[in-house]
């Protein structure tokens, strides 16, 4: 039996007559940037996540770098992240002349861990930018009272998190600012890439929407150095018809979650779950001291698994300026050698679970 790591194609057969209707109609209005899907799109998302603003844009990494903008983040500046999370988090702040300032993670949750975040804070650091790693929101409270303390920002980086919550609100308007990724293998994903940014701040709204579109709040009349970055009309439209069903496909997520966490509990370390979060599993990630033998022994089964992520940020080549070498963040990366994300998407059915079940218990003798 094959079972790859995502099935894209089992996720939007059903949903295909309502794709065709969508791509006719925004042909039809000839309205492909920005426009009314876009906008019903960013009223649509506003009111799930229960938040007062949406901005629509090209893409995650562009939502990150659009709000990193807006917070007023430039060279020199401090931004408090994770090293345990895909490279687009860093890449922004890089590519804003600012500087990643790394804050191990909690083994069991992979997120950020917040005791160690004020030893590191200085001077200079102007952002907390957590994860809401595979799905699962991070503890915010005492990000939060960080923040306040220290008169830090919050941005969000909720990519892996669309419908996540946190004490029972949507992860989306706990910060300052959140971004969500539409790329497509994301729990909500475009058919092709797209972004979003929220937040309940008038001001940072403005500026964002100001900063999407060339720093233009008018017709060839431009107040700011701004970018391109608008989420194209069409994605808008199957995207909309993808929200339709966000609660539905995280449900079957965690549905799949709870039966590999019951069968194989013994013999890995399943996911933890902080009592103040929901886990809405865009991944299913487990640690083992065996990660390589057993990605091996599941892939020679036809089983497709993920590695998020082998290398943490501080031990990529690309950032080895900060001369951060190995030990420096030892639980990102013990995370880096164990982790591996098994098949959880929503159309995984019974039989390939017990069948990825099977094989795992079959590893383990
Ligand atoms: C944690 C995280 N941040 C940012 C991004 C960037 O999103 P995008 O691929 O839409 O630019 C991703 C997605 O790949 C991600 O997983």
């Amino acid at each position: 039996m094959k079972v790859p790591q995502i099935d894209l194609w089992a996720h939007h057969e059903p949903l295909m007559a309502e794709f065709r209707q969508a791509f006719e109609r925004v042909v039809r209005s000839s309205q492909f940037i920005l426009g009314q899907e876009e906008k019903e799109f960013e009223f649509e998302a506003a009111s799930y996540l229960n938040v007062k603003h949406a901005i629509g844009v090209g893409n995650g990494t562009d939502a990150l770098a659009i709000c990193l903008k807006a917070l007023g983040v430039g060279p020199g500046d401090e931004v408090m992240t994770s090293p345990f999370t895909f490279i687009a988090t860093a890449e922004v702040i890089v590519a804003l002349g600012a500087v990643p300032r790394f804050v191990d993670i909690k083994p069991d949750t992979f997120n950020i861990d917040p005791a160690k975040i004020e030893a590191r804070i200085t001077d200079k650091t102007k952002v907390i930018l957590p994860i809401h790693l595979y799905g699962q929101a991070t503890e915010m409270d005492a990000i939060l009272d960080i923040a306040k303390r220290h008169n830090l920002r919050v941005l969000e980086d909720g990519a892996q998190a669309f419908g996540a919550t946190y004490k029972d609100k949507k992860v989306g308007g706990l910060g300052d600012l959140t971004i969500f990724s539409f790329f497509p293998t994301k729990n909500l994903g475009a058919l092709g890439d797209g972004g979003l940014i929220t937040t309940n701040n008038d001001e940072l709204y403005e500026k964002c929407r100001l900063i999407r579109v060339h720093g233009s709040p008018k017709k060839y009349y431009h107040t700011i150095i701004g970018q391109n970055s608008r989420l194209d009309t069409i994605q808008a439209a199957f995207l909309r018809i993808k929200l339709k069903h966000i609660d539905r496909f995280n449900e079957l997520r965690i549905k799949n979650a709870e039966a590999y966490n019951e069968e194989l509990k013994d013999i890995v370390k399943t996911p933890a779950v902080h009592p103040d979060s929901n886990h809405i599993y865009h991944q299913y990630t487990i640690r083992t001291s065996r990660r390589d033998e057993l990605k091996k022994f599941l892939n020679e089964a036809e089983i497709g698994v993920g590695i998020h992520y082998p290398y943490p940020l501080h031990r990529q080549p690309v950032l080895s300026y900060l001369g951060l070498g190995e030990g420096s963040f030892p639980e990102a990366e013990a995370a880096g050698r164990e982790v591996m994300s098994l098949p959880v998407y929503p159309e995984l059915s019974e039989e390939q679970r017990n069948y990825v079940i099977s094989k795992i218990r079959e590893f383990f003798g």
